[in-house]
């Protein structure tokens, strides 16, 4: 039995967690599951956003499955990342048939970094009014993350790994960076190149097809995702994993949502390529190229929740993904 914890939050993270279990139980896998709590709610009720019992039964299983949480963001996923060492966040922005989108055939992997860089809470309000926050950068860091953007590139048969950067500006930390991944890039078969993160963006709203996978460090990464997810239909499908020597969290990129919680109408359509992620993470990889198989045949159909245009409920889109299960 594989061990997963189940966290699902607030607000929509309850929601298309639902929705992941649903497509689990069809599946029948030999999972078990452990439900546990974080999140805003978790703090109004505890005291502490992330409880002990969580992140103790976190390191317990063998992955976590992640819903969203609200205000409490950085206490929970983003603690939870450097907890657990995860220290690679993959995040694939890919247009499906079906779903109106700025742009077509677009299928990038972008590998964030998620253990250094600003989001290491190293900030200080040194004097009044005067607030400092510290980079950290490191070679390991940069060597390890840069090897799992290479490898991921060669497994999948990508052909161009792009690290983003802004060398030029942030000559010591994104120097180094710049700096490993071109080490790193003599080791593989694989084309390499590198962007200052600025034109990056352009070019990402221009012309994204010059991307295949793209690896940067934290923030930007963090930032160059959502981005990306808006070229190819938004937030709701946007899947994500964490990954470390040790543990694995997976998570959709979007929030809790609350302009929309509580109504039923989230996409889960994140949620559920989340879970395709999860079950290839576990080697299942002939169900989780059937779930996502599933996925879009149902967009490719119409058959979604508000944000795509359609009239389902969550629960409704993700019964409709089962059925396509059911049929295969
Ligand atoms: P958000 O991702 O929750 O929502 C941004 C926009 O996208 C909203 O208009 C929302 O309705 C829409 N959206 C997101 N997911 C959707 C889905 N599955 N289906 C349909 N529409 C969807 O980001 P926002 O609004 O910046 O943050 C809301 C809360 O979420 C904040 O408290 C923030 O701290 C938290 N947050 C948590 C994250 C996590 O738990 N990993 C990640 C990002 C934000
Ligand atoms: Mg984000």
């Amino acid at each position: 039995m594989n061990r997963i914890t189940v966290i699902p939050g607030d607000g929509i993270g309850k929601e298309v967690i639902n929705a992941a279990m649903l497509v689990l139980e069809e599946l029948s896998l030999p999972f078990e599951y452990v439900w546990m709590e974080a999140g805003d709610e978790a703090y109004e009720k505890y005291g502490k956003a992330l409880p002990d019992e969580t992140l103790e039964e976190c390191k317990k299983s063998k992955a976590v499955l992640f819903g969203a949480v609200g205000e409490t963001a950085a206490d929970v996923i983003v603690r939870l990342r450097f907890e657990l060492e995860t220290f690679a966040n993959i995040r694939p922005a890919k247009s499906y048939r079906g779903v109106k989108c700025l742009y077509d055939n677009v299928d990038i992997v972008i590998v964030r970094e998620n253990t250094e860089c600003l989001y290491k809470g190293l900030e200080f309000e040194v004097a009044e009014g005067i607030a400092e926050g510290i980079r950290v950068i490191t070679r390991k860091g940069c060597e390890r993350i840069a090897r799992f953007a290479f490898e991921l590139a060669k497994r999948e048969g990508r052909k161009r790994v792009t690290a983003l950067h802004k060398a030029n500006v942030m000559k010591k930390t994104c120097g180094l960076f710049r700096e490993v991944c071109r080490e790193v890039a003599k080791e593989y078969d694989v084309e390499f190149n590198d962007y200052y993160i600025d034109a990056a963006c352009m070019y990402l709203v221009m012309d994204p097809w010059r991307f295949d996978v793209i690896v940067t460090t934290n923030m930007f990464g963090d930032i160059v995702s959502d981005l990306a997810a808006g070229l190819v239909g938004g937030l709701g499908l946007a899947p994500s994993a964490n990954i470390g020597e040790k543990y694995a969290i997976f998570e959709p990129v979007h929030g809790s949502a609350p302009d929309i919680a509580g109504k039923g109408i989230a996409n889960p359509s994140a949620m559920i390529l989340t879970t395709a992620m999860m079950l290839r993470h576990f080697g299942y990889l002939e169900e989780a190229a059937k779930v996502e198989k599933a996925l879009e045949e149902v967009l490719a159909e119409g058959k979604t929740t508000p944000d795509l245009g359609g009239n389902l409920k969550t629960m409704e889109m993700a019964q409709e993904v089962v059925n396509k299960l059911k049929s295969y």
